[in-house]
């Protein structure tokens, strides 16, 4: 093995150690298998760096097989599979290798999870029924925009659920915290916003989508499918944007009589510290109130402070709200935690929580 391959080898061992284990034992399988065979890990050094991440690979070789490739890695994929996947997934790699490193150099791992929807639902419905007008939702980073429908989602919480009752998508999730509000959102606008988007009305990138889930996350593949039929069959408005440009050319556009509020679920952690500070300052000095609604992982928006939690730092997100633009006073509040797929969702009232921050601010010219 070179050094380049040495060093994928340890990244990925590490990996596996660490983040699939139990969790994900079949990709934990294939990770560790690719991670000691020297072929495997040089048509991946040999890939832009940005495709060394493992779930390229998975994503490539899941590819292949959604695509029609006749291989025995399929039954891995499958419910009942009990043997080891991990000299398959190799197999697979190395007898396909053109076609894997043409997917390597070509794509990236951009997932959009739809169960997040668990939070972004009750929280904007609570968002909506405090607001004194109706809803601009701008979501951004949003990948393939498949959160941005989530009031045509139907997300049951026990005895409460969310959305129309004859929903093509249902989600589960389970309530910790306050019940959620069912009352649904005046929502007047909605657009989403990221510098890649994912088009699923193109059947490669919407097959691409589903090849980033792992073979231990089936169910996750079918409410996928249902939201990209979904979504198919009315599409809001996706916008090819950095975050920063994005946001305010969205703000011009929204209703001026609307809310602006802005959504990020799993997106500010990939903006570097100046990128958080100057998002924030655009949505806080807007001439028109504005709201932020963060599903992050804790400490990732600028700010706000977050009580401790036993659950262990990949295990759980920190819902916030950011609130300010139009002069008003800025206030920044911890609303609860989520597990980071929203299995789970705490979400107490903002407005009952402490405010762990206020500032008053005044307008800045221009
Ligand atoms: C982990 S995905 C989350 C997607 C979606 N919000 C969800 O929860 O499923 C992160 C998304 O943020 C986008 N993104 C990251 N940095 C960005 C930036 N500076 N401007 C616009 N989009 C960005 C990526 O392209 C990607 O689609």
């Amino acid at each position: 093995m070179s050094a380049d391959t040495e060093a994928l080898a340890a990244w990925w061992r590490s990996f596996a150690r660490y983040s699939l284990a139990d969790y994900a034992p079949r990709y934990d399988a294939m990770v560790r298998a690719a991670a000691e065979n020297s072929d495997v890990l040089e048509l991946v050094a040999a890939a832009p760096p940005e495709a060394h991440v493992p779930n390229n690979l998975q994503a490539a070789a899941h590819y292949l097989l959604l695509s029609g490739v006749d291989h025995p890695l399929a039954a891995a994929y499958e419910p009942d599979f009990s043997g080891d996947p991990g000299p398959l997934f190799c197999d697979l790699v190395l007898s396909h290798s053109d076609a894997v490193a043409d997917l390597l150099a070509t794509r990236v791992v951009q997932t959009n999870e739809v169960n997040r929807t668990a939070v972004i639902a009750p929280a904007v419905n609570r968002i909506g029924g405090e607001a004194a007008s109706s809803l601009a939702l701008i979501d951004v980073g949003c990948s393939a925009g498949l959160n941005l429908i989530f009031d045509r989602y139907r997300i049951t919480f026990g005895d409460i659920s969310l959305g129309p009752a004859d929903a093509a998508l249902r989600l589960t999730a389970e309530s910790r915290g306050a019940d959620p509000v069912a009352t649904p959102a005046e929502v007047a606008w909605r657009r989403g916003i990221d510098r890649n988007p994912i088009d699923v009305s193109d059947p490669a990138q919407a097959m691409w989508l589903e090849a980033l889930l792992w073979p231990d996350q089936l169910g996750r593949l079918d409410r996928l499918r249902a939201a990209i039929g979904e979504f198919r069959s009315d599409p809001p408005e996706l916008v090819k944007a950095d975050a920063l440009d994005g946001l305010a050319a969205a703000l011009a556009d929204a209703p001026p009589d609307a809310l602006a509020l802005i959504v990020t679920t799993w997106v500010v952690f990939y903006f570097d510290e100046d990128l958080r500070r100057d998002f924030e300052a655009m949505l806080l000095d807007a001439d028109r109130p504005t709201a932020w609604l963060a599903m992050e992982m804790a400490g990732i928006v600028p700010g706000v402070d977050v009580p401790p939690t036993s659950e262990s730092a990949g295990e759980v997100s920190a819902i916030t709200l950011v609130t300010g633009g139009a002069g008003r006073s800025v206030e920044r509040r911890f609303c609860g935690w989520t597990h980071p797929h929203g299995a789970w969702v705490d979400l107490a009232p903002c407005t009952e929580r402490a405010v762990r921050r206020r500032e008053s601010r005044r307008r800045r010219p221009g």
